[in-house]
């Protein structure tokens, strides 16, 4: 029997996804393996759905967004979401998953993901699978990784969104504000802020308060631009508040879904100041369309180091990439930490030398 990689995308879908897909099953079909991917992420695995790819089914997606194998942000074999009446259960269906790995004799199981499914991940591999996971994330806050591919096509996404926005806010003589994705760390809204020439970035981890907002929409205002651009994360908190939640998916291993910070801000500057403003919220549309050629690069070599480390049976490893160099770390790592925006990153540095403010002075 042919050697066999099993492989499956799991979380919220990303830019560079396919892309991986393409790299890692073009690499593997090359070294003589057989592809089988589990479909809709963890789902797959537990309920034994999968296909086996071959070299026609991932040619010319290079440049496709989504993921051809389709996943899931609630699947989670250790936490197996049910309803039993109007209320969301939770059941271990650990060992199924592990049984249908067993089934199909792969040599090891290449896990494409982000925090969630490393967490999960790095389970399945103390529990005896041998695992080797690859990140992905618009949102960048994966640690001892660089970067991961999403993040750059999601910041020239939101870019070109902003830079749109600009023409209304000038002819309006409105402060505009735009909420942009990222969960619990700021960098699309730092990246895509600095890019755009925002006047104001609020991000999860520089506490903001309205009154240096107002201050830096007056100070514009005297120096006669009446319009105001205000890039705003979804995790932003005011200084001493909240996370602003938009729903719950209890379904979920991590249920908070943020969203709404925009349009409270949006609405406090023309409560308290009077000036016209307007939100728009971004959304989803930040993780669609088609990967930039960085984030084609970056997938392309993850993939390709992912059957490189499964060759060489180092499982329990993700691929990283520092200093433009592709290595690994151990997956318990990975489920520890954050990587946050630090309050002293230079980009911060650079936009508070050409005049933005983070709301906090
Ligand atoms: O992690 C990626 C991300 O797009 C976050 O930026 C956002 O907070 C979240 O997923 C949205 O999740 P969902 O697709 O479940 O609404």
């Amino acid at each position: 029997m042919k050697k066999r990689i099993g492989i499956l995308t799991g979380g919220g879908d990303c830019p560079g996804l396919n892309t991986v897909i393409r790299a890692l099953s073009k690499c593997a079909i090359k070294s003589n393996y057989e592809v089988l991917a589990f479909k809709d992420g963890f789902k797959g695995l537990v309920e034994n759905d999968f296909i086996i790819l071959d070299n026609a089914m991932v040619s010319g997606i290079i440049n496709q967004g989504g993921t051809i194998l389709g996943t899931s942000n609630v699947a989670n074999p250790y936490k197996w979401p049910y309803s039993k009446g109007n209320k969301i259960k939770f059941k271990d269906l650990s060992k199924k998953a592990i049984a249908n790995y067993k089934k199909h004799k792969l040599s090891g199981l290449v896990v494409i993901g982000g925090d969630g499914s490393m967490t999960i991940a790095n389970k399945l591999y103390m529990d005896g699978v041998p695992i080797i996971g690859v990140p992905k994330t618009i949102d960048n806050d994966l640690a001892f990784t660089d970067v991961t591919f999403g993040f750059e096509t999601a910041v020239v996404t939101a870019t070109e969104a902003i830079d749109k926005i600009h023409t209304t806010a000038q002819s309006h003589h409105r402060a505009m504000v735009i909420e942009v994705m990222g969960r619990y760390a700021g960098w699309i809204a730092l990246y895509s802020g600095v890019a755009s020439g925002g006047d104001v970035i609020l991000i999860p981890e520089i506490p903001y308060h309205m009154k240096y907002v107002y201050k830096k929409i007056n100070e514009r205002k005297q120096k006669g631009k009446n319009f105001t651009i205000i890039v705003v994360a979804e995790g932003a908190k005011a200084y001493g508040g909240k996370l602003t939640v938009s729903k719950l998916d209890k379904r979920s291993t991590d249920p908070i879904r943020l969203g709404g910070i925009g349009i409270k801000i949006a609405n406090e500057i023309e409560k308290n100041i009077g000036i016209e403003s307007r939100a728009t919220v971004l959304g989803h549309v930040q993780r669609g369309g088609s990967p930039t050629p960085f984030d084609r690069i970056l997938a392309t070599r993850f993939g390709t180091e992912a059957v490189k480390l499964l060759t060489n049976k180092q499982f329990g490893q993700m691929v990283i990439c520092k200093n433009n160099n592709i290595s690994s770390v151990p997956l318990e790592e990975i489920a520890k930490s954050l990587k946050l925006v630090p309050k002293d990153h230079p980009l911060i540095t650079s936009a508070r030398l050409v005049g933005t403010s983070f709301g906090d002075k």
